[in-house]
């Protein structure tokens, strides 16, 4: 068989040429660090940690802040988009991304407490039903969440919590493993809280699938999409998700600790039969200014929402969708990205493969633009990396001995793969 790459560098050179999305890498400030002779531009593969800057933020903030200054407590309700309703203005982009209806999306809060807010809502244990089942390596932030829910219902965490393990001789969990499981524990189960992209190996799980499974076995399928938003294509509507959560500081560039992104189906926006907990800015938009009791939910994912939201991080991560739609949407993204990473593990394998093991799947519908690597030569992992960010690669560490690596499409080129791998040797031998 043909191989789909070459290993040298101008090979990288002809594919950044050549590369459709090759011009949104100016839309974003670009890390620079001194190399000795004047500053060079980093190899920055850290996009599934925090995303880079685009170029509009910051005038897409300025605006608001312009407006603050000349409008102040009017700009609520005057002026260029109004703050009031301007969290509806992200509602369609996000959609978009998301493959969702704007209906069912909301920009507020952060991750941890949409989980929260969303397992108010979607977490109806009974005695005989109560359980929750996720991933036994699930990021830290939402075991906390589901142990204390778990609790706060009155059950046992170390009961009600369901761990998929996956077998020892692998890294991630397979979809038979997770139907075993539904078959066998399903019918206890009250909630699947899965990954759409495991933060720590990288692998893609099949949110349609699972959802699919977890219905039959009457099972709600609530998703943490922190990294698969903008990231994967995902349809969220058409997949029945009952309900998603998701960061806008990795993939999405919407800034450090910006507004976190949460989904309601449609099926439930509506049902305000399903407790919640409430806060004014979920009110019935045309009556909540008279200051009433009796909470009346806004429908759609929005009746969810607590507070007024910040403003400023709005206004950042509108900028970043806008370049998102500039670019065509996630398909063209997605195609790009897996070009890029499978690039990138085509190399590692061909030119250090001895050194490293690659364990996120290799399948590419398995996975986004993530892999994560672990260094196999006598030079301790946590050396290799320290080496490679001196000589200019921004990446992380994820303790005990992975380094992770995320080429982003909207802004990585083929040629800083290239270079990455040559950077990688360098460091191993
Ligand atoms: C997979 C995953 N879940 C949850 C979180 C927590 O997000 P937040 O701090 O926005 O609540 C993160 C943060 O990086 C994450 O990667």
């Amino acid at each position: 068989m043909s191989e789909p790459f070459e290993s040298g560098r101008e090979f990288a050179v002809a594919l950044d040429r050549e590369d459709p999305l090759r011009s949104f890498r100016g839309e974003f400030h670009i890390p620079k660090r001194e190399s000795g002779h004047g500053e060079i531009e980093e190899i920055y593969f850290a996009g599934n940690s925090l995303g880079l800057m685009p170029r509009r933020t910051r005038g897409c903030v300025d605006e608001e802040l312009e407006k603050w200054g000349r409008l102040a407590v009017k700009a609520h309700f005057t002026g260029v988009n109004p703050w009031m309703p301007y969290h509806e203005l992200l509602a369609a982009p996000t959609a978009a991304l998301l493959g969702a209806l704007p209906t069912e999306v909301v920009t507020m809060n952060s991750l941890t407490v949409n989980l929260h807010l969303m397992m108010a809502s979607f977490y109806r244990p009974t005695r005989e039903r109560h359980r929750i089942l996720i991933e036994d390596r699930a990021f830290p932030s939402d075991d906390y969440a589901v142990e204390s829910h778990a609790a706060h219902r009155g059950f046992d965490p170390a009961s009600a919590v369901v761990r998929l393990r996956p077998r020892a001789d692998r890294a991630g969990v397979t979809m038979a493993e997770i139907a075993e499981v539904l078959e066998r524990e399903g019918d206890s189960i009250a909630l699947v809280l899965l990954p759409g992209v495991q933060y720590y190996t990288g692998q893609a799980f099949e949110i349609e699938a699972i959802t699919r499974l977890a219905h039959e076995k009457g099972c709600v399928a609530g998703f943490d999409l922190a990294h698969a938003a903008g990231n994967l294509v995902l349809r969220l509507h058409d997949w029945d998700v009952d309900f998603a959560v998701w960061c806008t500081y990795k993939y999405l560039n919407g800034g450090p600790g910006s507004v976190g992104g949460c989904f309601v189906h449609q099926r439930h926006g509506s049902n305000e039969s399903i407790p919640r907990l409430a806060g004014w800015w979920g009110h019935d938009k045309e009556t909540r200014f008279r200051m009433q009791r009796g909470f009346r939910p806004i429908p759609g994912a929005e009746g969810w929402q607590l507070s007024n939201p910040p403003i400023l991080s709005l206004a950042a991560i509108r900028a970043s969708l806008d370049v998102f739609q500039a670019a065509g949407g996630m398909e063209p993204l997605r195609d790009k990205s897996i070009r890029l990473t499978g690039y990138l593990e085509w190399l590692l394998r061909r030119e250090i493969g001895d050194a490293i093991e690659i364990f996120t799947p290799e399948d590419f519908r398995q996975r986004g633009c993530q892999l994560s690597l672990r260094a196999k030569s006598g030079t301790p992992g946590k050396t290799v990396f320290q080496r490679i960010e001196a000589a200019g690669v921004t990446c992380d560490w994820r303790e005990p001995d992975v380094i992770r690596v995320a080429p982003v499409p909207l802004y990585n080129r083929f040629e800083e793969v290239h270079r990455f791998v040559e950077i990688l040797r360098a460091a191993l031998s």
